[in-house]
């Protein structure tokens, strides 16, 4: 880890499926001055995902890797990373499941989950999470093992769950800190270096 740092940023990238809000927070993160990160590169699991305009508008890279051929697509994506000297990959939203061989990837890999972990791991969090008449819900942002939603975590930030709540209103409140964690927790990791 500590050869990525010195007066340059840490070369980061991000990989999306979706929307792409985090996205969106990790770019401007990104530019503060403060930020131990540059975002060189953006992989998009669909051609439709909406984050790529995101990649558009700040001019940062872009790849589609649809994973017809995962073990290709991957093969492919390391290739990529290792080009453009990439240290730190950020998952947001990324809908594919990496394989073994991927996340031996020389660098980090982070990602975050809309859910106090271990609680939660997998899909549908906020629909199983106000089936179960939680009080708390959350995120969190773990480093990425072998097994789904399992690997350390490196912060988590806990929401209150209101009985009003629905699924899609709890998401956007989530979301939300989302936002402001994960920044925090990259933060986090380089205080402790
Ligand atoms: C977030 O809730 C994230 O925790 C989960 O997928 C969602 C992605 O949202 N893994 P966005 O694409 O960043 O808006």
């Amino acid at each position: 880890m500590k050869k990525f740092l010195g007066s340059n940023k840490l070369k980061t990238a991000v990989f999306i499926s979706g929307t792409g809000s985090n996205l969106k927070s990790l770019i401007k993160f990104s530019l503060k001055k403060k930020s131990p990160i540059k975002i060189n590169f953006i992989i998009s699991s669909s051609s439709k995902a909406n984050g790529l305009k995101y990649a558009i508008k700040f001019k940062i890279k872009r790849k589609i890797f649809d994973y017809k051929n995962k073990q290709k697509d991957e093969d492919l994506i390391l290739k990529q990373l290792k080009k453009k000297d990439i240290g730190l990959i950020c998952l947001a939203g990324y809908m594919k499941i990496l394989s073994n061989n991927f996340i031996k990837f020389n660098g980090i890999i982070l990602n975050i989950h809309p859910s106090l972990l271990p609680n939660y791991k997998g899909l549908n969090t906020h629909e199983r999470v106000i089936q179960n008449k939680e009080k708390f819900s959350g995120c969190t942002v773990h480093f990425v093992s072998s097994k789904l939603d399992s690997g350390k975590i490196v912060l988590q930030k806990k929401v209150r769950v209101n009985k009003t709540d629905t699924p899609k209103k709890l998401s956007k409140k989530i979301l939300k800190q989302e936002h402001i964690l994960y920044p925090q927790a990259i933060m986090k990791l380089f205080a402790n270096l």
